[in-house]
């Protein structure tokens, strides 16, 4: 089997759950930062969209801890994965859940799933990133023709070059910057309703949910206090950033 990204994320072993998660970031970050960053994602999800949806479909759903949390905002859940150690993960994660009987999961190659029929939202978690340009076209494509205008909602996080670095490839993805996506949802009939840096994310979270600062601007400059910081950080490590976007489907 030719060497690409998504080849090696099939064929990589792991040891027991998410152990690439345990690479990538630390425990304490784990336990706390990445639960709080999905319920920020998940407030502002809820707020951007204001609605419930009949059907999702988070391709790539890796380890399911996403697809659990869609069945929060969707009558009907359906997770597609390439890994099947992590699709197992996500089945006996499923079984925690009380709707588990309203999820569905299946082992299969995003770029080929064909199953996207009555879907209202459709969901690519992290994983853009380890498709190639061509398949990147071909899902957001299919995500665009599935979704109703106007009603669809498509939800994209990936990782993007900050502005000291330019787009670069590695073995194990393609680091796009922001301006790509944007012009590539835009040719495919997105409209964005929402953008953000992960970080903005939890800081807009925690300035409105926690701290209940009512007024836009207070909220604002307390948001703004957090997330410049790490903003700053990444952006003079020269390190990637993850950008989330709730994109709909253009009448
Ligand atoms: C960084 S994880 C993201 C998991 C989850 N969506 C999230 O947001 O945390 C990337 C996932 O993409 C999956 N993946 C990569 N290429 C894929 C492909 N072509 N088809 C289906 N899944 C793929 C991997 O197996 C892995 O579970």
């Amino acid at each position: 089997m030719e060497a690409t990204a998504t080849t090696l994320w099939k064929n990589r072993k792991f040891d027991g759950i998410a152990a690439y998660t345990r690479a990538a970031a630390p425990a304490w970050l784990q336990e706390i930062v990445q639960p709080l960053f999905r319920d920020a994602m998940f407030a502002r999800l809820r707020r951007r969209t204001g609605r419930r949806f009949v059907k999702a479909a988070d391709l790539a759903c890796g380890v399911g801890d996403w697809s659990v949390r869609y069945l929060e905002i969707a009558r009907r859940v359906v997770g597609v994965d390439i890994n099947p150690e992590f699709l197992a993960a996500a089945r006996a994660a499923a079984t925690r859940s009380k709707r588990a009987a309203s999820l569905e999961l299946i082992e299969a190659n995003l770029v080929e799933y064909d199953g996207l029929d009555g879907a209202d939202f459709v969901a690519l978690g992290a994983c853009l990133q380890c498709l190639d340009d061509h398949e990147v076209e071909r899902v957001v494509s299919r995500a665009s023709a599935a979704l109703r205008p106007s009603r669809g909602v498509l939800y994209v996080r990936t990782s993007v070059v900050t502005p000291l670095r330019t787009p670069y490839e590695e073995s194990d993805g393609f680091y796009r910057d922001r301006t790509t996506y944007e012009e590539l949802f835009e040719r495919h009939g997105f409209r964005v309703l929402d953008a953000a840096y992960s970080a903005t994310v939890v800081a807009e979270h925690l300035a409105q949910d926690w701290l209940l600062c009512e007024s836009p601007p207070t909220r604002a400059a307390v948001s703004a206090t957090i997330a410049v910081p790490a903003r700053l950080a990444r952006v003079l490590k020269r390190e990637n950033d993850f950008c989330n976007w709730i994109l709909e489907r253009r009448a």
